[in-house]
């Protein structure tokens, strides 16, 4: 075989599985992930800076965590082919909160290598991962059983997590209020905006041209609502238009059950194992025929989460989300493998 040959060998072995991990989800789907691949059995998993959100993930933990949901992935992918994903954490992991500010480059986070190893076995179907998604919607008024919620806190607590929910409907409306006046603020806010509205992909062609990002179609939002939030949030101030886009939020916070995450988040390494356990999390909201949104402004917007804090009675949450039954939800797209290359 010809070094062509060799290095198409070298590559397919990694595509199938990293073409499964990039399913993973990120903070408005930055994709925050690039892939040097060595050789059939070892690659290197980078950060892609110029993909952080530091304005709003000061310290990078989000982004961080998005790399744990990555990694996670990628070894269930690789258990279901017999394969077993071990990793070696980069000595530059605690310099992010650092560099994240300042720096474009890619940073290296971990040294990852594949073994052959035929007993090697995943909880979680492949079908889970493709299945999974962000779902932004009303949910149905069905309570999410209590049997449910038990076994999500053993999949939480087995990686370090604490679960924690309420289906008080008083909780629910106060979270709801903080969750839209905090919308609000930050899309006001000309830092936050400054960074979060280059990510808006509003109707179909800008979605389908960059393949990442928060597009209307799975905002629930039309196009051009999400051009205002883009272009013009100033508008959102006006009386009319206010009240009108904080009856449409309302309406899409329905949901009969919020919950937590809790625990370990901010030092770096503790953000890499938090992602681990969410994407474990996320799987098993899946697979009890659940959804999830998270609402991560209530825990980067500081005054926002001392109010959550305050109504749940939680403490160190570094996720809140709506958990409940959704109907059909719309898949966010990624981009192409080749992208993620180097
Ligand atoms: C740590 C984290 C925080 C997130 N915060 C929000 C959020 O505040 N609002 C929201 O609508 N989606 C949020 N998301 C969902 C992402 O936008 C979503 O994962 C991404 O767009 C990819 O879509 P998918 O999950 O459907 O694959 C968050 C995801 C992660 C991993």
């Amino acid at each position: 075989m010809g070094g062509e040959g060799i290095r198409q060998r070298v590559t397919d072995s990694w595509d199938h599985l990293l073409e499964t991990a990039i399913l993973a989800p990120s903070p408005h789907n930055v994709q925050p992930w690039a892939i040097r691949i060595e050789d059939c059995s070892t690659a290197t998993l980078f950060m892609d800076l110029q993909r952080a959100l530091p304005q709003e993930d000061v310290t990078g933990s989000f982004l961080i965590s998005a790399m744990g949901l990555f990694l996670e992935t990628l070894a269930i992918a690789a258990a279901h082919q017999h394969k077993k994903l071990s990793y070696v954490v980069s000595e530059d992991l605690p310099e992010i909160p650092k560099r994240i500010r300042v720096a474009d480059e890619l940073l290296p986070i971990a040294k990852m290598r594949l073994d052959d190893e035929s007993n090697v076995k995943s909880e979680f179907e492949i079908d889970l991962v493709i299945r999974r998604a962000t779902a932004r919607m009303a949910y149905e008024a069905t309570p999410v059983p209590e049997e449910s919620l038990r076994r999500l806190a053993e999949v939480a607590a087995a990686r370090g997590a604490i679960f924690g929910s309420t289906a008080d409907r008083a909780e629910i409306r106060a979270i709801a209020d903080v969750n839209i006046a905090t919308i609000f603020h930050d899309l006001n806010d000309a830092n936050y905006h400054g960074e979060i509205a280059p990510w808006f992909r509003c109707g179909e062609r800008q979605e389908r041209g960059h393949r990442d990002g928060l597009s209307s179609r799975c905002m629930s939002m039309s196009s051009l609502e999400l051009s205002i939030a883009k272009n013009a949030p100033g508008l959102l101030r006006l009386p009319g238009l206010s009240a009108g886009a904080a009856a449409h939020y309302r309406r899409a916070f329905a949901t009969p059950c919020i919950g937590w995450l809790s625990g370990d988040f901010w030092e770096p390494m503790a953000a890499l194992k938090s992602g681990h356990a969410l994407m474990r999390f996320w799987l098993s909201v899946t697979a009890e025929g659940l959804s999830l949104h998270p609402l991560g402004n209530l825990v980067t917007n500081r005054s926002a989460a001392k109010q959550i804090e305050s109504i749940t009675g939680a403490t160190n949450v570094w996720l809140v989300f709506k958990l409940g039954y959704a109907g059909n939800v719309p898949r966010s797209l990624r981009r192409p493998l080749a992208d993620f290359l180097r």
